[in-house]
């Protein structure tokens, strides 16, 4: 790998100013869940927030709790100002994608968990920087709360019964929201070359469907790899270490490098480390930087799968005794059963 890439590292700080340091053509994928910018989290307003109740400031907002902090704005938002927020997500993509095309290898990919509602912000400004849109696949999540509100409950509210009876079964808000998008992205490589010519070139351009296989039936566009037992509660949006291993596993081979320039806990670098691929991480946020460090330094061969907090803490209070207990990785249980809700009977 070129030597002056900082490898198997995690970097604390603004990676959208840090990255510009990275050599060109020096990663062969960049994997990462990037900040959504629907308002759900601090580092997820990337847009000028203009009303003062934004992310639950508001007395009514903080009586309510974590659920209404969490909604975000309504789509139709709360001022003219908010109308731009889909265009200036697409400004914040546009500052890091140039710099993201600049440092990956020609055919490598960038793959991007981005939300459902702004993802086609994301694919304009990664296209407009000089990156080929390849495919979207789908990642069918375990659990996906479903927040709609009811209509009629509004009305029942507000004391206007004939209106709550007249819009029984209607709801306010979206489906249950079963899937997120992953944006697959490539690199262009040399004009009058094929990808055949780039794997030998350079390494990647092609797919690992024997890779893929390890972890589903299929080799198809729609992935379920889950959670595993206890593996959740270290990042508010903390993402399958065996959905990053397949993407890892599906597009790179033993000891290149991935990137993940959002790396909130770490897990796409811990699943590269696992794999041996060399990685490299930056976190803006200096406790979760910290908590991707720890498990990167906590990951020996037999305990790459268990990195809950009550885990990790065990780990610290007794360090290799307690590694050892962990259960060894085959007899780990994957839920790879797609969450499928009962159909309510139709009122
Ligand atoms: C969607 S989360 C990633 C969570 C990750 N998938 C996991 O499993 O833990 C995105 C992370 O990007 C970080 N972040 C936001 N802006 C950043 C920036 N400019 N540079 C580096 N990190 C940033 C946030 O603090 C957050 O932890």
């Amino acid at each position: 790998m070129n030597s002056s890439l900082p490898a198997n590292q995690i970097i604390q700080g603004d990676s959208i100013a840090e990255m510009g340091s990275l050599p060109p053509d020096s990663v062969h994928l960049i994997l990462s869940d990037i900040p959504y910018g629907i308002g759900a989290e601090e580092w997820d307003v990337l847009h000028d927030n203009t009303n003062s109740a934004y992310l639950g400031s508001s007395p009514a907002q903080q009586k309510a709790g974590a659920v209404f902090k969490k909604r975000g704005k309504p789509i139709n938002g709360w001022s003219e100002a908010d109308r731009a927020i889909p265009r200036q997500y697409y400004e914040w993509c546009s500052r890091w994608a140039p710099n993201w095309l600049r440092v990956l290898k020609p055919g490598g990919s960038a793959i991007i968990f981005a939300g459902r509602r702004l993802a086609h912000r994301c694919i304009c400004a990664m296209e407009d920087a000089g990156f080929s849109y390849k495919d979207m696949l789908a990642w069918m999540k375990q659990r996906c709360p479903h927040r709609a509100q009811r209509l009629s409950i509004v009305y029942e509210r507000r004391g206007d019964t004939r209106n709550a009876r007249e819009w029984e079964g209607w709801r306010v808000g979206n489906l249950r929201p079963t899937f997120e998008p992953i944006l697959w992205f490539t690199k262009p490589y040399k004009i009058g070359t094929t990808i055949a010519d780039n794997a030998l070139n350079h390494g990647i351009g092609a797919y690992n469907e024997s890779a893929l296989l390890q972890y589903q039936e299929e080799p198809e566009n729609v992935l379920d790899a889950g959670f595993a037992a206890g593996e959740t509660g270290l990042h508010p949006t903390q993402k399958p270490l065996r959905l990053m291993r397949a993407l890892i596993e599906l597009t790179t081979r033993e000891n290149q490098v991935v990137l993940d320039p959002f790396c909130g806990s770490g897990t796409t670098l811990l699943a590269a480390k696992h794999l041996g691929r060399q990685y490299l991480g930056y976190e803006n946020d200096a406790s979760h930087a910290a908590q991707a460090r720890r498990r990167l330094d906590t990951l020996k061969p037999d305990n790459w799968e268990l990195f809950s907090e009550v885990q990790l803490q065990l780990m610290e209070a007794t360090s290799s005794q307690a590694v050892d207990s962990l259960p060894p990785r085959k007899e780990v249980r994957y839920r790879s059963k797609r969450a499928k809700p009962e159909p309510k009977a139709v009122r």
